[in-house]
């Protein structure tokens, strides 16, 4: 479903990625777990295209993809949620799903319906505003607008930074959900270990723009064992 190999980027002058390659398989959840300042966004704005590639490729479905625009990725079925989530403050919660619809073109208010029943918690919000949601629930919005345009590629950036323990909860179980009943492909980069076990197959390390060792399966939930990787607690 995903493959890059050897993606350099970075901004002006200054690298930050140094030979990133990975291999995800359709339907394949995976974590990329690093500390602040690792490239896991730089990474993700990389993959989606916001960012350019200085070298290396990225194959979506064996298709080189490495210098289509981000609209074109959303097209072909990618859908990215930023770090800090990127609500629009003044639209209502509804208009900020619809803008997920734009993006790809999708039309029709049943997709929307459908998708709903999904994010029960987003239903009595949806004519407030989106700035006056909480962050769990601007983050669940966040995800919902990622999916409203039926992607099969989710990139998440850090979807638990800021928020409550109880919403991380419902965050991961909506996402394993999704995740098993959409077949849907995940590239999730976190520093939360709890949360990155709960929703990924595989978890990988990113340690100063390049890919470490990948945790081994048995070890996914072992929170000392995992912190032992990277160095990351919590
Ligand atoms: N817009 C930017 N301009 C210049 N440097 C940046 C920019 N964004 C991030 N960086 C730098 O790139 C490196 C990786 O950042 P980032 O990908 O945001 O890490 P992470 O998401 O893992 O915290 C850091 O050294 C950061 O300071
Ligand atoms: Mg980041």
């Amino acid at each position: 479903m995903l493959e890059v190999s050897g993606l350099h980027a970075g901004y002006g002058a200054i690298p930050v990625l140094h030979g990133i390659s990975l291999a995800i398989a359709e339907g394949e959840s995976v974590g990329i777990l690093g500390h602040n300042g690792m490239g896991k966004s730089t990474l993700l704005r990389t993959l989606i295209g916001a960012l350019r590639a200085s070298a290396g490729v990225v194959r979506l479905a064996g298709a080189d993809i490495t210098r289509t625009e981000p609209h074109q990725r959303a097209k072909l079925g990618m859908a990215y949620v930023p770090q800090g989530r990127e609500i629009f403050p003044t639209l209502s919660a509804m208009d900020n799903l619809r803008m997920g619809l734009v993006k790809t073109g999708e039309r029709g208010s049943q997709t929307l319906e459908a998708l709903l029943d999904d994010f029960p918690r987003l239903k009595p919000l949806l004519d407030r505003p989106g700035g006056s949601l909480s962050g769990g629930e601007q983050q669940l919005l966040a995800l919902a607008r990622a999916l409203a345009g039926k992607p099969t590629l989710l990139l998440l950036d850090e979807p638990t930074e800021g928020i409550q323990p109880s919403i991380i909860d419902e965050i991961a179980e909506t996402l394993a959900a999704l995740r098993d009943r959409m077949k849907l492909t995940i590239v999730l980069v976190e520093q939360n270990l709890e949360f990155i076990a709960a929703v990924s197959q595989r978890v990988l390390v990113i340690k100063r723009g390049q890919l470490g060792d990948e945790i081994p399966r048995e070890h996914l939930g072992d929170l000392a064992i995992m912190s032992q990787y990277t160095g990351v607690h919590g």
